[in-house]
């Protein structure tokens, strides 16, 4: 549990070398912007006049491409948290890297990152030029050989469910994961949205989304082989070995307080007793003049009401196995229906225990369903 000076961090830098057809994140293509480093810290220390004292728990850079960064950029930004808050003894500093930019990771062992998070979708080659990536499978295994050599804590992502993608491409994925023994292990089913090239794709008819049964029991096959691995299915997508959850989507799962900087990064921070929304100026070029002109990048700021905070809470809280505290929830006011979670809990949908609330492996599978029947009724 988290006391109400806990802290995450969530620093978004928003370029990418090139822009993957499956990818709808606040993204540019584009590498290094000085000028962007520094209304990031500029930015931090407007939050800081804004919430005050707290201690940081998690520092996380993602993107876009976080790893297209200097070490010196990442020691800007993290001396400037140091020197705004506290942090607490066992502070996560995370980041999100592509498996192409390996030579300037060993100078980020400077900065005191201790968590690396490696996006290799697949190791498969024709998988990897299906999905637009610029590295290839042989990459992959390099990059990931040398980050579990070089970091404490050492995440990758996979996707599955693309097209061309077969059982046995998705265990050799999976096995080929497990020679390396990665600390943990995200696995994301791919989504076609709108608005992306493969989105366009799709409505052409030039592209065809993977049979949904054919998804559901890659996912299966997923849970299967990493639980049976020795990892703890903690969140829907997500598998740990003991001691290496992510701290900073634990704080955003858990209804923890984060601050949002970088183009469009999303905050949630509770203050004299009302929880707000805040979300950043999109853009780079209009992020850096607002942060210049108002010392925040905030564009958007609002207070959520009770029945939204409940909602929230219900929803990221029943992606973790924790699940979530029905006392919190209905403090928060929300409203629990003795028939409904009758019905759910019957079904091995969900699970109660005393004051916990939390969903079943079943249940995490059609979680949306669940969600929605808890919160209409
Ligand atoms: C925002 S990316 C940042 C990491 C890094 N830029 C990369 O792509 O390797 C975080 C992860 O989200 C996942 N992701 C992004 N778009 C997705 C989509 N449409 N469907 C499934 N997974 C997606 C990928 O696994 C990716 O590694
Ligand atoms: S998936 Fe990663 S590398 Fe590709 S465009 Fe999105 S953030 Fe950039």
């Amino acid at each position: 549990m988290y006391s109400d000076k806990d802290l995450a961090i969530y620093v978004h830098w928003p370029y990418c070398s090139r822009i993957c057809p499956y990818c709808d994140f606040n993204v540019y293509k584009g590498r290094r912007n000085e000028s962007l480093v520094k209304a990031v810290c500029d930015d931090l220390s407007g939050w800081r006049s804004w919430i005050g004292p707290r201690q940081v728990r998690s520092i996380h850079f993602g993107g876009g491409t976080p790893s297209l960064l200097y070490a010196d950029d990442l020691n800007r930004v993290i001396n400037r948290i140091t020197s705004l808050w506290s942090t607490a003894s066992k502070c996560e500093i995370a980041l999100e890297a592509n498996p192409n930019d390996a030579d300037r990771w060993r100078a980020y062992q400077s900065t005191g990152l201790n968590r690396f998070s490696l996006g290799i979708q697949t190791f498969n080659n024709e998988g990897l030029k299906f999905l637009g990536r610029d590295h290839d499978g042989k990459t992959a295994r390099s990059s990931l050989a040398m980050v579990m050599d070089i970091f404490p804590s050492v995440s990758i992502d996979l996707i599955f469910g693309w097209c061309g993608q077969t059982a046995d491409i998705l265990r050799n994925d999976l096995c080929t994961a497990m020679e390396y023994l990665p600390h943990h292990i995200s696995t994301y089913q791919l989504t076609i949205e709108p608005g992306t090239a493969f989105g366009r794709a799709l409505e052409r008819g030039s592209l065809h989304a993977l049979d949904p049964d054919m998804s559901a029991d890659f996912y299966d096959h997923v849970v299967a082989h990493l639980t049976h691995a020795g990892y703890d299915h903690y969140e829907v997508s997500n598998f740990a070995r003991p001691d290496h959850k992510s701290r900073h989507n634990m704080a955003c799962w858990t209804g923890m307080d984060y601050v949002g900087v970088g183009p469009g990064a999303h905050g949630r921070i509770t203050r004299d007793g009302h929880r707000y929304t805040t979300v950043a100026e999109l853009r780079p070029g209009g992020y850096i003049t607002r942060v210049g002109q108002t010392g925040f990048g905030i564009y958007e700021k609002r207070r959520l009401s009770r029945t939204e905070q409940a909602s929230e809470y219900l929803l990221m809280g029943l992606r973790i196995s924790d699940g979530i505290s029905v006392e919190r929830f209905e403090r928060l006011g929300g409203h629990l229906n003795p028939d409904i979670l009758k019905e759910l809990a019957e079904g091995n949908f969900i699970e109660i225990s005393g004051d916990k609330l939390s969903a079943t492996t079943g249940g995490r599978r059609v979680l949306d369903k669940i969600i929605e029947k808890l919160l209409i009724d």
